[in-house]
């Protein structure tokens, strides 16, 4: 079976990218992507000071935000990047299938997220970050129970997911935003792409879980973006879309040339290296 037609429909995400979050933290998306363009995507990376052959290094073409991202709230905490080219998959570079409104996500129990981000307790000083990527199992949480007063107090919106443990310890950080948040497949030897590492308060902290944007939310919004699906209201404002120069959007094909790879056998989670790079700092309020 190949990775993105699992039964229930799938979106092949190539060569667009998803991606995570919101261009700086505190800060408005129109003002501080311009960087964005600039940076570079290293995919399938592990130890950040010593890149193999196995590295495939991209510029990205647009970086699109979502419209209605709001940094104060982290309401629609999501961007797609789309890359010069098409990724080639590898045993060190996977997809995982974003799923659509049929998976249901809260009974998916083997759950990772990693990221080079900030390790220890607090984000203050010495500040330590990774060089081997790290990755931790998580539970996913209850959205509700999560949102609680002595939780997260009514901050959270219904395209969040919650992930971690009710006691804390084990926790994405500042610096492992945009990064994933994977699950097992129930049966199938395959990971849903099931969110993306948005935000926290502190780090690890008890009753503080990392929040992460759902990635089956925004499906639609994926797949608008994409040129897969119309757009619901093509009056609608347009998308803040960073283009890079003499670039133009291609024309919606539904006959990609680009063949989905085999999907994994083990390595899957490498796959997610990406960008992490480009992420530095960019879990927003983890403060
Ligand atoms: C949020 O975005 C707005 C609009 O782009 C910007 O003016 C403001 O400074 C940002 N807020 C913070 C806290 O950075
Ligand atoms: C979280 O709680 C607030 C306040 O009760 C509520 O407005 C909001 O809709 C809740 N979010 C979710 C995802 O239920």
């Amino acid at each position: 079976m190949g990775c993105c037609s699992p039964p229930g429909a799938m979106v092949l995400l190539l060569p667009l990218v998803v991606l995570l979050a919101a261009c700086r933290p505190g800060h408005g998306y129109s003002s501080n992507c311009d960087y964005v363009l600039e940076s570079r995507v290293v995919i399938g990376a592990n130890d950040l000071t010593h890149l193999g052959q196995e590295v495939e290094v991209h510029t990205i073409r647009r970086a699109i935000l979502h419209e209605y991202f709001n940094n104060k709230t982290m309401i629609n905490d999501i961007a797609l990047l789309e890359l010069d080219r098409p990724v080639h998959c590898s045993y060190y570079i996977q997809l995982a299938c974003v799923p659509d409104a049929s998976l249901r996500v809260s009974e998916l129990t083997d759950c990772y997220v990693s990221g080079w981000g900030h390790m220890g307790m607090r984000s203050a000083a010495p500040v330590q970050t990774a060089e081997v990527l790290q990755e931790a199992k998580v539970h996913l949480l209850n959205l509700n129970l999560c949102n609680s007063s002595h939780w997260y107090a009514g901050v959270l919106h219904t395209h969040n997911v919650c992930a971690g443990y009710p006691q804390g310890g084990i926790d994405t950080c500042q610096g492992d935003s945009g990064g994933p948040l994977m699950c097992k497949d129930k049966t199938a030897d395959y990971f849903w792409l099931i969110g993306v590492t948005s935000w926290g308060r502190g780090c690890g902290r008890i009753q503080q879980p990392g929040v992460y944007a759902s990635t089956q939310y925004f499906r639609n919004w994926i797949l608008v973006q994409m040129g897969l699906l119309p757009a619901e209201a093509p009056t609608s404002t347009p998308y803040p879309v960073y283009v890079s120069t003499s670039y133009q959007r291609p024309k919606p094909t539904y006959s990609s040339p680009f063949r989905p790879c085999p999907f994994p056998r083990q390595k899957v989670l490498d796959f997610f290296n990406l960008l992490q790079e480009l992420l530095q700092g960019l879990r927003g309020k983890k403060a």
